[in-house]
This record gives C-alpha cells, structure tokens and sequence, in this order.
C-alpha cells in the first residue's frame, strides 16, 4: 500500500468496542479489533447519524447504537435490523505498531 495514512496504535484499539479516528475533510472511521487483526469501516452508520464506535460488538459483527442494525466488520454488509446499505470497508495494515490505511482509499467529505 502506497501513500498510507497512519490511524492509531494497535494498543489503543480496544478488543469490545471501536475505536473513532476523525481525520480533517474525511469521514469519521471507526477501528475494532477483531482476535488479533484490525479492520477500518466508516463510523457513521448507513442508516443514519450514529457512531458505529458506540455500538455493540458481537462474533465479529458492530450493532448501531440508535436503531440496532446489525454489520458485519470484517465486510462491512449490512446483515440485520433496519440497514441496507453496507458501511464502506478500508483495506488496512499494520506499520510498525501503528493501523494505517491507503490515502487514495479515502475519500473527501468536502
Ligand atoms: S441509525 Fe443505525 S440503524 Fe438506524
């Protein structure tokens, strides 16, 4: 991956819930921790304005705090509840103890 984006340490992301990273003119994307690998989605939830990192994490799935749709993280599909639209995924590795993800995967929110 070219041109990355560091997002947080590993250590920072907690094993039960997301972790919000807020860049300047991008979304707001949310890091969990699943087992020992790291997987970056959109935070905001598809179905509205909610914080995915608010949510619930069950068996790999993130449960939307407002309505309770249900998405899988790894995929980002939406699987159950209200939602139909998946979350975006970001394709995400590990940089010396850091997650990172591609700049050019990013889209602006300007
Ligand atoms: S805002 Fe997330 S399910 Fe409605």
């Amino acid at each position: 991956m070219d041109n990355l984006i560091s997002l947080c340490a590993e250590a920072d992301v907690p094993s039960d819930a997301g972790l919000r990273v807020d860049l300047p003119g991008r979304p707001s994307l949310a890091v969990f921790r699943l087992d020992d690998t790291f997987h970056v989605i959109d935070d905001t939830c598809t179905h509205g304005l909610a914080s995915l990192c608010d949510g619930y994490v069950e068996d790999g799935t993130v449960e939307c705090p407002l309505h309770a749709g249900k998405f899988c993280i790894k995929t980002g599909a939406a699987i159950d509840g209200p939602v139909d639209t998946p979350v975006q995924v970001y394709p995400s590795q590990v940089v010396s103890g850091r997650i990172c993800i591609s700049n050019e995967s990013l889209r602006t929110t300007e």
